[in-house]
């Protein structure tokens, strides 16, 4: 998206596919946005990936076609980096990729947002809501909201001895948890979640992409005006309070803050704790041991956002000719960065292929490096470390259904199970 989330859209199409959803009269904004982010298409990316990295660090691709090329403002080169080298290299190098990248498709529909902006004004703007995201000041959510969000999700279905953890738990908790932090009223968070996916569906429907942003800035606009009067402890009310040379952030620039907010605190930690559930019920001996053992949960968490990040690729526009891995990527291309790839390198990761939360802690690429890096990373630990607890705590004899049938992961942009069917007790 999304801004984590939302720059999954560009992958979707330097990646090889296009990625057209057909305008469906009754809309599902889920659906329609896990079928254009390659959903039930693309079970498994990995191969081609290694295909890739052994063709080199740095490929040209051709540009791609369709609804997506017109979108894409016109780019005429196209860049994939695929090894953890390469990827590291770009995405530290904020100067010669930008993350102008987004002007055309994220920018338009969240308005001024630092996911868009480079240095100095990203980190400017930044740091305006920085301190929010630390591990310190999360332990106060941690308690106040992100359990007992999560325990009354189980609550509904600890007595059934089944469940599908992702449409009972996983897929609704994140967006409980980001409505809680900006203070929005629990019955509205259905209907937010919708305008949410409709706005980073931008890259493959542009009307509705616009119509999510419109939708949102109503709905959110009165709501800062009151947080402005009346301020709370609330995410909203710090971005209100937010000055930047002596002038209070205006609500263009709020609203593009919680434009950004809204789908990366969603999408992204719902997936990235559905792919690690899915890891550790497929490796019921290393599921056994963190059970055994949770000293093992943040190496566990780490293993999971490397094997499958929710998030495969990000977007990078080159501003001057750079050379990466001996490849000159010329000014002005857009540059596809494979993170998922990445995180694959078995230059870097002995049988890199295998989920293995024992294998040695080296950094992965999930949540990006340089200035843009993931200002939710804290938060998304803490989320899945609070849920996978809870979960382990609460059903014994936790495991998959053995009747349903091909539980997998699906998706190339965005990457998550369907669903986890599970038995216990
Ligand atoms: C496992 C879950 C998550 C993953 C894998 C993830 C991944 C990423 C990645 C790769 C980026 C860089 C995007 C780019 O530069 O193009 C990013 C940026 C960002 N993420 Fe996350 N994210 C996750 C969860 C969250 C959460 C929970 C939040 C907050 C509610 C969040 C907020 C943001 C924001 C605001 C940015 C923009 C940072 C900037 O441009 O300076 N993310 N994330």
């Amino acid at each position: 998206m999304t801004p984590c989330v939302v720059t999954a859209t560009m992958s979707a199409f330097t990646f090889g596919e296009t990625a057209m959803a057909t305008a469906a009269d009754t809309h599902d904004p889920f659906e329609l946005f896990d079928k254009a982010m390659g959903a039930d298409d693309c079970r498994d990316p990995y191969p081609e990936f290694a295909e890739m990295r052994e063709r080199g660090g740095v490929l040209e691709l051709d540009p791609p076609t369709g609804g997506m090329a017109a979108f894409a403002g016109g780019f005429s080169k196209y860049y994939a980096v695929v090894t953890h080298n390469a990827v590291s290299q770009v995405l530290r190098d904020a100067k010669n990729f930008s993350s102008g990248a987004y002007k055309d498709s994220m920018g338009v529909v969240m308005g001024p947002t630092i996911l868009v902006m480079d240095e100095p004004e990203h980190g400017r703007y930044r740091s305006l809501i920085q301190m929010a995201f630390s591990k310190k000041a999360l332990a106060q959510w941690e308690h106040s909201l992100v359990r007992p969000v999560v325990n009354r999700l189980i609550d509904a279905f600890v007595e059934r001895g089944s469940a599908d953890l992702v449409r009972e738990l996983t897929f609704p908790f994140p967006v409980h948890v980001i409505a809680g932090m900006l203070g929005l009223p629990d019955e509205d968070l259905p209907q937010f979640h919708r305008w949410a996916v409709d706005l980073i569906s931008v890259a493959f429907d542009p009307p509705r992409g616009i119509q999510g942003s419109q939708s949102l800035a109503a709905y959110l606009t009165p709501i800062i005006e009151e947080r402005r009067k009346h301020p709370g402890e609330d995410l909203i009310s710090v971005l209100c309070s937010g000055e930047l040379d002596g002038n209070r952030l205006d609500n263009e620039h709020v609203l593009g803050f919680l434009r950004l907010l809204l789908p990366a605190g969603a999408e992204t930690t719902y997936r990235s704790s559905s792919n690690l559930l899915f890891a550790l019920l497929t490796h019921t001996d290393q599921l056994d041991a963190l059970i055994a053992d949770r000293n093992l949960m943040e190496q566990a968490m780490e293993e999971g956002l490397r094997w499958d990040p929710p998030l495969t690729g990000i977007g990078r526009l080159c501003v001057a000719d750079t050379e990466v891995e001996g490849v000159v990527i010329p000014a002005g291309a857009s540059v596809a960065v494979n993170m998922a790839s990445a995180n694959r390198d078995a230059t870097r990761y002995e049988n890199a292929d295998a989920f293995d939360l024992f294998r040695p802690a080296r950094q992965h690429m999930s949540f990006a490096f340089g200035p843009h890096r993931c200002l939710g990373m804290h938060l998304a630990r803490m989320e899945t470390e609070v849920v996978i607890n809870a979960l382990l705590d609460r059903l014994p004899n936790l495991r998959l259904d053995p009747t349903a049938e091909d539980v997998h992961i699906t998706g190339r942009g965005f990457r998550a199970p369907r669903s986890l069917p599970v038995v216990f007790g």
